[in-house]
C-alpha cells in the first residue's frame, strides 16, 4: 500500500517529504524509508526501541534528560516552539539522535477557533472540512506541533455522551466523507493524524463517558468501523485505542480491532497509539492484575504506542527478557513508529524556529475562513412567520442569555491555543452589524452563566419589550461538553427555559440562537419560538458569523448531522434505524410507541431550513438493473424557488426491503451541496457504486444480495421514493480484499 500522499501537501512536513523523496519513486521512496529503518532498527537496544514506544506529556513526571537519553519517543501537549526546539536540541544529543514526535490535541482550530466538528458536519461540505482542518493545521504546525491527536471518527447516536462534539453525528457514510477530508485537511496543512478512538468509543451505555459498549461484529463493520476505514483510506498515520471495553474486552486489550481488523483485514501499516493512561486502564478493566500484565496484553494486541502510562518503558524489557513478550513484537512496534517519523520526513527537516509563536494568529485570513466556515455551519432549525433575517422595519433588537457575550463559550471544548480575547462575541457582531444600519443593539444577560439565578430577568423584559426584535443566545456552556461531560437530562440547563418561556410570553418575535455541542431538548420551547437556529460553538468568528445569517448577508445552509429528540428519554434515537415487526400505526398501542411522548423526533437527521425555497422536480434513474461495477445513478432537477441566493445539500437515501438480514429503514448513500441563484434550476446527479448498496457479515465480509433496492431523493432523511432499482446478480467481498475495492461509504 503506498501512502506517501503527504508529498501532495503544502504545510511543513510535506516539505519535508519533498525534500527527502526528491527524485525517487514512490516504490522506491517506499524501500528507502524501509531500508533506514531496518538500519536504524538493527542498531537499537530493546530499550531504545521501547522508548521510541513512550508518549509523555510536557510537565511532570516528564524528566526533560530522557528526551537526551532516548526514553521519550514521542511527547505530547508542547504546544510553544520554544519546549519543541528545546526537546528537539536535547533529541539530538541522544545516541542515535532520533527525532521525537510531537502531539497535541487539534481538533477544530488552533489559535484560530474555528465550529467544534460536530457543527463542522452540518455544513455537509467535505471542502470546508478539509479547510478547517487545513487552518488548524497550518497555525499548530507553524509552532511545531506535527501530530493531532484527530479526527475524532467516533460514530455516536446517543447526545448524552457528550463527546458528540468531537465528532461528525450518526452517519457512517457522512462521518466516512468527512473524516477523510478531516485527514486530508489536516495534512495539507502540515499535520499528520491519530484517528480516534478505535473503536465503538462513541456508543457507551447509558451515554457515561468511558463506559462499557456492546456492539456485535457485523453492526461494528456496517456502522462504527467505515469512518475509520475511510481514515485509513485517506493516509492516516496513526490510530488512538478507545478507553472503553467493547463487547468485553477493552479496545486497548483486542487483537481483534487492533490488528485482525486494522492491520490484516485493512493493510494499515502506520502506528497504534493508547489514549491517556488507557494502558495503566486495563488493571481497572479488570484484566490485568498489574503493569506488567496491562503492558503485555496491550502490545500484544496491537498497541505500539504508551500514552502517559510508562508501563512499556518500566515493564516491557522484562516481560522481554523472561519470554512473555517476544522481542520481535517490540521491534514491530518501534519499527512502525519509526517508519512513520521517516515517512513523514522528521529524520530530515530542520528543527523548529523557536522565535515563531502563535500570536501571528488569529490573522486576517484565518478569520475570514474561520468565518465563512462558521456561517456554513449554523442550521435555521424553523423560521415561524419569517422572524429571521432581521425584517427591514426592525429598528431595535433586544439581545438576551448568558451567552450571548461570552468569548470563552463560543470557543468549545478543546480549543487547543484558543484565546478567549481573540473572539468576536454574538453581541458584538451583532451590534456591529446592526449599529452600522442604523439599528440599536441592548444587551440583558437576564440570567448567570449557568442560568441559576434570575435576578436580572425583569430588566431582560423590559428590554425585549422596548425591542422589535429579540435575539436569545442560549446553551450548554463550554464546560457542559466534550469529555467527561454526560448529560441525563437534555433540556436546557439552569432556569434557561423559564427565561425563555418570559421572553415568548412578551409577544415580541424571537429568535433563539442556541450554542452547544449536542441537540438539546426544547419541550415546549419549540412551539413557543418561532424562530430557533443552531450555532454549535461557532468559534473565535462565532459573533460575526451569527451576523450574517440573522441579517441575512448569508443564507443559512446547513443541516443537522444528528437527529434532534423531542426527549431524552428517546435516546439513543436515529434515522437508519431498522425496521421493525410493529412499524407504527397511530391509535395502536400495540405498535412502536412511547405513551407519553411521540415517537418522532423534534427534527430529522438532514433536517436545516433556508431563507429560500428549494423544488425537486424530475428525478430519474438511469438503469434500474445493476451488475457489478454499475452505479445505482439518480439525477434530480433542484430549482431555487426563492428570491434570494441559497445552497442545498441534495441527499440520496436507500433502502434494501427484503434481505437476509433486517436492513435500515434509511441509509445515506450520497450527498452534494449546490449553490443556486433565486429562480435558478440545475440538474443534479448522485452516483452510488453498486458495491455499496450491501452490508456486511460478522466475519467482515461484504455481500450485496440481489433484488430490489428502494432509492429515496430530497433535503433531508424523510425525503420521498424517486424509485427502486434492482440488483440482479449477488455481489461477496471477503475481508481483505476490500483493501483495494470500492470502499463501502467512503469518498470517491
Ligand atoms: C482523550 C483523547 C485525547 C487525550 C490527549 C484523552 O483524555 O480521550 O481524546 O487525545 O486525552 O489529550
Amino acid at each position: 500500500m503506498v501512502r506517501l500522499s503527504c508529498l501532495s501537501g503544502v504545510g511543513p512536513l510535506s516539505l519535508a517529504c519533498g525534500l527527502f523523496f526528491g527524485g525517487l519513486t514512490a516504490a522506491g521512496a517506499q524501500a528507502d524509508v524501509e531500508r533506514r529503518v531496518e538500519d536504524l532498527l538493527s542498531r537499537m537496544t530493546l530499550e531504545e526501541k521501547l522508548g521510541q514506544l513512550n508518549l509523555i506529556s510536557h510537565g511532570p513526571p516528564l524528566r526533560w534528560e530522557d528526551i537526551a537519553e532516548g526514553k521519550a519517543g514521542a511527547l505530547l501537549n508542547f504546544n510553544s516552539a520554544q519546549d519543541v526546539a528545546r526537546a528537539q536540541a536535547l533529541a539530538r544529543q541522544s545516541r542515535l539522535k532520533i527525532p521525537p514526535i510531537f502531539g497535541l490535541d487539534v481538533l477544530h482550530g488552533f489559535r484560530t477557533q474555528f465550529p467544534i466538528p460536530l457543527g463542522e458536519a452540518a455544513a455537509f461540505n467535505p471542502d470546508l472540512s478539509r479547510l478547517a482542518s487545513e487552518w488548524a493545521a497550518k497555525e499548530a504546525s507553524y509552532v511545531g506541533v506535527q501530530w493531532t491527536f484527530a479526527p475524532m471518527a467516533d460514530l455516536s447516536r446517543d447526545s448524552r455522551w457528550g463527546r458528540m462534539v468531537e465528532g461528525f453525528g450518526e452517519d457512517p457514510y457522512l462521518g466516512s466523507v468527512l473524516t477523510a477530508a478531516r485527514v486530508e485537511g489536516f495534512r495539507t496543512g502540515g499535520l499528520a493524524t491519530a484517528t480516534k478512538h478505535f473503536a465503538g468509543y462513541g456508543a457507551p451505555q447509558g451515554g457515561r463517558d468511558y463506559d462499557t459498549t456492546y456492539i456485535p461484529p457485523a453492526e461494528m463493520y456496517d456502522t462504527y468501523l467505515p469512518p475509520f476505514r475511510a481514515a485509513v483510506k485517506a493516509g492516516s498515520v496513526s490510530f488512538m485505542a478507545a478507553f472503553n471495553a467493547l463487547n468485553g474486552t477493552p479496545s486497548t486489550a483486542s487483537p481483534w480491532l487492533q490488528t485482525d481488523v486494522l492491520r490484516n483485514q485493512w493493510g494499515f501499516d502506520g502506528f497504534v497509539t493508547s489514549d491517556w493512561a488507557g494502558i495503566h486502564e486495563l488493571i481497572g478493566h479488570g484484566v490485568a492484575a498489574d503493569g506488567a500484565e496491562a503492558a503485555r496484553k496491550a502490545i500484544l494486541a496491537g498497541v505500539d504506542m504508551d500514552m502517559m502510562g510508562q508501563l512499556y518503558i518500566k515493564h516491557l524489557p522484562d516481560e522481554v527478557r523472561a519470554g512473555r513478550v517476544p522481542e520481535q513484537v517490540v521491534t514491530e512496534a518501534a519499527r512502525r513508529v519509526l517508519r512513520t517519523k521517516m515517512r513523514l520526513g522528521l529524520f530530515d527537516q530542520p528543527d523548529i524556529d523557536p522565535t515563531h509563536v502563535d500570536s501571528v494568529f488569529p490573522s486576517p485570513e484565518s478569520r475570514k475562513a474561520a468565518r465563512e466556515v462558521a456561517q456554513d455551519t449554523l442550521v435555521l432549525l424553523q423560521n415561524r412567520d419569517n422572524v429571521l433575517p432581521v425584517a427591514p422595519g426592525v429598528r431595535t433588537i433586544a439581545v438576551v442569555g448568558p451567552l450571548a457575550d461570552s468569548p470563552r463559550d463560543q470557543l468549545g471544548p478543546h480549543a487547543a491555543r484558543g484565546h478567549d480575547s481573540d473572539s468576536v462575541t454574538i453581541l458584538q457582531g451583532l451590534r456591529q452589524r446592526a449599529e452600522a444600519a442604523g439599528l440599536r443593539v441592548e444587551h440583558a444577560p437576564a440570567c448567570d452563566q449557568f442560568c441559576r439565578n434570575t435576578d436580572k430577568l425583569p430588566a431582560a423584559l423590559e428590554a425585549a419589550r422596548k425591542s422589535d426584535l429579540v435575539v436569545a443566545v442560549f446553551g450548554e456552556p463550554q464546560e457542559l461538553s466534550g469529555e467527561a461531560a454526560s448529560r441525563t437530562n437534555l433540556a436546557l440547563n439552569g432556569r434557561q427555559a423559564e427565561v425563555l418561556e418570559a421572553l415568548a410570553a412578551t409577544g415580541k418575535p424571537v429568535a433563539l440562537v442556541i450554542i452547544g455541542g449536542r441537540p438539546l431538548v426544547l419541550g415546549t420551547l419549540a412551539e413557543k419560538i418561532p424562530s430557533i437556529v443552531m450555532a454549535w460553538y461557532p468559534g473565535t468568528e462565532g459573533g460575526t458569523a451569527v451576523a450574517d445569517v440573522l441579517f441575512g448577508d448569508a443564507n443559512p445552509s446547513a443541516k443537522l448531522p444528528v437527529t434532534w429528540p423531542r426527549a431524552t428519554g428517546q435516546v439513543p434515537i436515529y434515522y437508519n434505524r431498522l425496521p421493525t415487526g410493529r412499524p407504527t400505526l397511530p391509535n395502536n398501542r400495540f405498535t412502536l410507541q412511547y405513551i407519553d411522548e411521540a415517537i418522532t423526533p423534534l427534527y430529522p437527521f438532514g433536517w436545516g431550513l433556508s431563507y429560500t425555497t428549494f423544488a425537486y422536480k424530475d428525478p430519474a434513474i438511469a438503469g434500474t438493473r445493476l451488475s457489478p461495477g454499475d452505479n445505482l445513478d439518480v439525477s434530480v432537477t433542484v430549482t431555487n424557488t426563492g428570491t434570494r441566493p441559497g445552497k442545498e445539500v441534495v441527499q440520496l437515501y436507500m433502502r434494501d426491503p427484503v434481505a437476509s438480514r433486517s436492513r435500515p429503514l434509511r441509509q445515506l448513500k450520497a450527498f452534494e451541496k449546490v449553490a443556486l441563484d433565486a429562480g435558478e434550476s440545475r440538474q443534479v446527479r448522485l452516483r452510488v457504486p453498486v458495491e455499496e448498496l450491501g452490508f456486511h457479515l460478522d466475519d467482515g465480509t461484504y455481500v450485496v444480495e440481489a433484488g430490489d433496492i428502494e432509492v429515496f431523493v430530497g433535503g433531508n432523511s424523510l425525503a420521498p421514493s424517486v424509485g427502486k432499482v434492482v440488483v440482479a446478480e449477488p455481489i461477496r467481498i471477503p475481508p481483505t480484499e476490500q483493501r483495494a475495492s470500492a470502499s463501502p461509504g467512503v469518498v470517491r
